[in-house]
């Protein structure tokens, strides 16, 4: 007999509330928890989530059977919790499956267990320009695990954070983004070099000011965290320029919302070319999730194309594109701080805007290396170091 897994995962659920009664009905199992909690389970979505070796296969954890070779009406036989604690039932087509309570419980969609875990995903939390900044040491984020969790969680719900203490030879920030993860390379390199030289591909490598901004808007998927790591920074001006972009999403809805939904509703063209590429990205400024929660903002006023909408729209997406860039100007939504050699800035590209001042290159040399590592690696470290 192949090794059983508990459950269809790698990690264990803990035992919040025992099993304390089960009733079988006509399509569902009705489980009674010791906290008085009720949660009926389909019998299709029982068979369906059965870990049984058969199942799943237990060296990657992941199904093997499809829910369509069991009949559509397939019923328990019989169902009950056996002494150590499970759920166990036995089908009317000969298959068993006994179901870990822990596993259950967590997974349980009655209404108070689907309210229960959305409460506790986690949250962006919004800051303007009293934000407290998070600082790390980067000392101890190469060395201690628990210092790094804290600062990828840091970099998820407040999507903006420093780290202090990093070497300043050049490629150093690579040693730091690969502990989180592998980096996502550009065009631009696996490491870009933010230097303002004669044949710049971009603004970004000018000394111009950079208004606020996300990082490749021209990509279907922009990148989820970028890094800026300071290396040298003797020239007058080049500060950096944070907001939240949520925020200023959150406070748009509120104050303007014929605005906010025209940059949620109508699709703006980015664009990014040189010799060799030639990258476009035609999609709305503010994304939203199926629950209507802003996810995503994207916004480079230097890489935008010509707009192209109906003559009705138009002027309200000139309306609401220039409420949303003035609201990025409002000195209550922005955080502004020079970076020092030696440190770096992690951020949500996707959430925070980034911007920053003029310099004079005249007065000293600017260098500065960035880099992007996708949110989704981001998550899974996250997950990994929390089991
Ligand atoms: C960039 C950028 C910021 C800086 O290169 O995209 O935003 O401080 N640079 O130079
Ligand atoms: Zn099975
Ligand atoms: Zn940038």
């Amino acid at each position: 007999m192949p090794t059983a897994v508990a459950v269809a995962d790698f990690r264990s659920f803990p035992l919040i509330s025992a099993l304390n009664g089960v009733q079988n009905l006509a399509e569902q199992v009705l489980i009674e928890w010791a906290d008085g909690r009720i949660s009926p389970f389909h019998h299709v979505w029982l068979r369906d989530n059965c870990p049984c070796p058969d199942c799943v296969y237990s060296v990657t954890r992941e199904q093997v059977f499809e829910i369509i070779d069991a009949p559509a009406d397939l019923a328990p036989a019989a169902v009950r919790i056996d002494s150590d604690g499970y759920l166990r039932i036995d089908w009317q087509d000969g298959h068993r499956s006994r179901f870990d309570a822990g596993w259950l419980r967590a997974h349980a969609y009655d209404d108070d267990s689907r309210a229960e875990r959305l409460a506790a995903k986690p949250r962006a939390y919004l800051w303007r320009s009293d934000l407290q900044l998070p600082v790390f040491d980067y000392a101890a984020l190469m060395n201690d695990n628990a210092a790094l969790l804290q600062w990828l969680i840091a970099v998820r719900d407040i999507g903006l954070t420093q780290v202090r203490g990093v070497p300043t030879a050049p490629g150093s920030l690579q040693l730091i983004a690969q502990r989180i993860s592998f980096i996502r390379e550009s065009n631009f390199g696996v490491l870009f070099n933010v230097q303002s030289k004669a044949d710049a591909d971009s603004n970004a490598y000018t000394a111009f000011n950079l208004p606020l901004h996300t990082d490749l808007p021209t990509r279907e998927l922009q990148p989820g965290l970028q890094f800026l790591h300071c290396l040298v920074n003797d020239a007058e001006g080049g500060e950096s320029i944070f907001v939240d972009g949520f925020a200023i999403a959150d406070a748009l809805r509120e104050e303007d919302p014929p605005s906010f939904q025209a940059l949620c509703e109508i699709p703006v063209e980015f664009r990014n070319k040189d010799r060799h590429s030639d990258y476009r990205c035609l999609a709305p400024i503010i994304a939203l999730d199926a629950l209507g929660r802003v996810t995503e903002i994207r916004m480079a006023n230097f890489l935008r194309g010509a707009f192209e909408t109906s003559v009705e729209q138009m002027p309200k997406l000139y309306r609401a594109y220039r409420r949303f860039i003035a609201m990025t100007r409002e000195p209550r939504f922005r955080l502004m701080q020079r970076l020092n050699p030696g440190e770096l800035w992690c951020f949500d590209n996707r959430r925070t805007l980034h911007a920053r001042n003029a310099f004079d290159p005249a007065t000293g040399a600017r260098h500065f290396q960035g880099c992007y590592i996708d949110r989704d690696e981001l998550l899974s470290r996250i997950l990994v170091l929390q089991r």
